[in-house]
């Protein structure tokens, strides 16, 4: 199966799951939109009154400052893909809960795996908790973390900057940085790469031999500034 036929085949099951109570609710399941083969995802925390009703990601308020910050980027919808850590509405926006979070993992890790990007931009609170438990987000906003082998950016979400102003320069300056970011991404996960098949290498050369994971998690370090 390709990319397309693996993101269609998990829209299709997410369109009918009952695995929460999130179903009830909903109108539009929204399993997110975009480039199969993008280097760079973005995870919100679920669909709002508007995504319910069309089944897209981010097209009400917060969307329209989301495309203003891609811009910034130099990127557009077309360039990445986008989603949520939820991809039914929780009524009334209040956020997803626990068991919530936990059914619906299973189409984000998925989803993930597909992808395979070098970078995941998590916008909000919630999204920063599938990778950062206890993250401060005023204190780690525009930071590059290197997990689960690829690079995780936490970002303020864009509804927060709608309500408070004084967060939109702070988030368009994380979105600039953006594209630097990425070709980093791409660099030390082609390093590791190579790192990886050296070790391979050793490991059949001369057996015994150190094995190249702390050569690998000093990449990682250094990332994580
Ligand atoms: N907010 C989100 O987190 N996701 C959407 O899709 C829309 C608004
Ligand atoms: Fe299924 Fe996720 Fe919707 Fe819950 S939120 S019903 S787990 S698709």
């Amino acid at each position: 199966m390709t990319p397309e036929d693996i993101l269609k085949e998990i829209a299709a099951q997410a369109s009918v799951c009952k695995r929460c109570a999130l179903h009830h609710s909903r109108k539009l399941a929204v399993p997110g939109v975009g480039d199969p083969y993008t280097s760079i995802m973005f995870i919100g925390e679920g669909p709002g009154f508007h995504e319910n009703e069309q089944g897209l990601p981010f097209v009400g308020a917060a969307g329209k400052f989301l495309d203003e910050l891609l811009g910034e980027a130099s990127m557009n919808r077309g360039d990445v893909f986008i989603t949520n850590v939820v991809k039914c509405r929780p009524p009334g926006n209040r956020d997803p809960n626990t068991e919530e979070l936990t059914a619906c993992k299973t189409y984000l890790d998925r989803q993930i795996a597909t992808i395979n990007p070098d970078v995941i931009v998590t916008l909000g609170r919630i999204s920063m908790g599938y990778y950062i438990q206890n993250g401060k987000i005023s204190a780690i906003h525009g930071k590059s973390f290197w997990l689960s082998g690829r690079m995780v950016v936490p970002m303020y979400h864009p509804a927060a900057a709608l309500h408070q102003p004084s967060l939109r320069a702070v988030i368009k300056a994380d979105f600039s940085k953006l594209p630097g970011l990425i070709s980093q991404a791409k660099k030390t996960r082609q390093t590791n790469l190579g790192l990886a098949a050296m070790t391979h290498k050793d490991e059949d050369d001369a057996p015994g031999e150190e094995n190249g994971t702390e050569q690998l998690s000093l990449f990682e370090e250094q990332l994580d500034k």
